[in-house]
């Protein structure tokens, strides 16, 4: 399908990867007319008239919004499930009614964590330990029983990017007020561009690749230690610095899932090949963008 001569509207559009969709979309020669651009004051999504009004006249509709503070969710599970499960139905319900396409963003919560040495596949029972994913999970339930044959439910994990706050560029920030850091060394996922992701999703419009659930995540795997370390050696500094510890040792409210590994059949399937590999993105993502701050172009002047 052509990307162009349709009209998109993205929802959470503000947000770390609503802004990057907005400029995959430019980069993919959609022109801006043909991009409605919502923020949360724009379109609250869990306001069903506000999303008829908003999604009308659209060809595809790309729902970035959520709530994604995730310890704030074990104290706010209804606020959460607000917006995660009854604002995807809203959107669902409204692109069933204008004829519309849904890209549904989901993420690797919806899964245990637990007792899992193999990569997810995208039709493995779903078992959310906490609040913020079970309130995914239903949002997910929600667009495949409301949308069946015209909605994508992309999960994407370990998400970092240019316009919000995120992993790498903490990782950054404190390498450059702290001797040594701790990391936790018991998780383990995939470290993901927000831009990667963003590029995928026009791909599975243009590529109309049929209807149903994928995981948008890089290829590889790592904990956070990993990542921390990889970052700083960006940076140019001692990854040693950063030090292997454990979850417990950090404890949070919301429980964290030990394996966050999404598998990649479906794209096979698809015609697509997965995401690249996750230190590949890293270093292009880190390389053309703010990510890891000024300090790295200090350091890269002085070598
Ligand atoms: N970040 C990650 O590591 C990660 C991992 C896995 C999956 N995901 C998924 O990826 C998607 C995008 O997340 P992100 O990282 O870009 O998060 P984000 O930066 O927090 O963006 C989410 C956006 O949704 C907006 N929003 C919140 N409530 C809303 C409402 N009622 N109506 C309309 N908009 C609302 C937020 O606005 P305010 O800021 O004003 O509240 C924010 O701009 C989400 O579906 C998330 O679950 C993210």
């Amino acid at each position: 399908m052509d990307v162009s001569g349709r009209r998109w509207l993205v929802t959470g559009a503000r947000g770390m990867l609503g802004r990057d969709v907005v400029a995959a979309l430019a980069a993919a020669g959609v022109p801006e007319d043909d991009v409605t651009a919502f923020g949360r004051a724009d379109l609250d999504v869990t306001d069903l008239g506000a999303v008829a009004a908003a999604v009308a006249g659209h060809d595809v509709v790309v729902n970035c919004a959520a709530w994604t503070a995730v310890d704030d969710a074990e104290t706010q599970e209804a606020a959460a499930f607000a917006v995660n499960a009854l604002g995807a139905a809203n959107l669902a319900r409204a692109c069933a009614a204008a004829g519309a396409r849904l890209v549904h963003v989901s993420t690797d919560y919806v899964f245990s964590g637990l007792d899992q040495d193999t990569a997810y596949r995208e039709d493995d029972p779903v078992g959310p330990r906490s609040a913020y994913g079970r309130t995914k999970a239903a949002g997910e339930w929600a667009v495949r029983a409301l949308l069946p044959g015209r909605s994508w439910i992309l999960r994407t994990a370990w998400l970092y990017g240019e316009h919000g706050p995120n992993f790498v560029r903490t990782m950054a920030r404190l390498e450059a007020q702290r001797a040594v850091l701790d990391v936790v060394d018991d998780q383990t996922g995939q470290p993901t561009w927000s831009l990667d992701v963003a590029g995928r999703i026009v791909d599975v419009v243009r590529r109309d690749v049929p209807p149903g659930t994928y995981h948008a995540t890089s290829s590889g795997r790592t904990t956070w230690y990993g990542l921390a370390r990889a970052v700083f050696a960006l940076l140019g500094a001692d990854p040693d610095r950063v030090r292997p510890t454990t979850s417990a040792a950090q404890s949070r409210p919301a429980p964290r899932p030990a394996w966050s590994v999404l598998g990649h059949d479906a794209w096979g399937a698809a015609g697509l090949r997965p995401l690249r590999p996750w230190d590949e993105a890293l270093r292009e993502a880190t390389a053309g963008t703010s990510l890891l701050g000024a300090g790295s172009v200090r350091r890269s002047v002085s070598g």
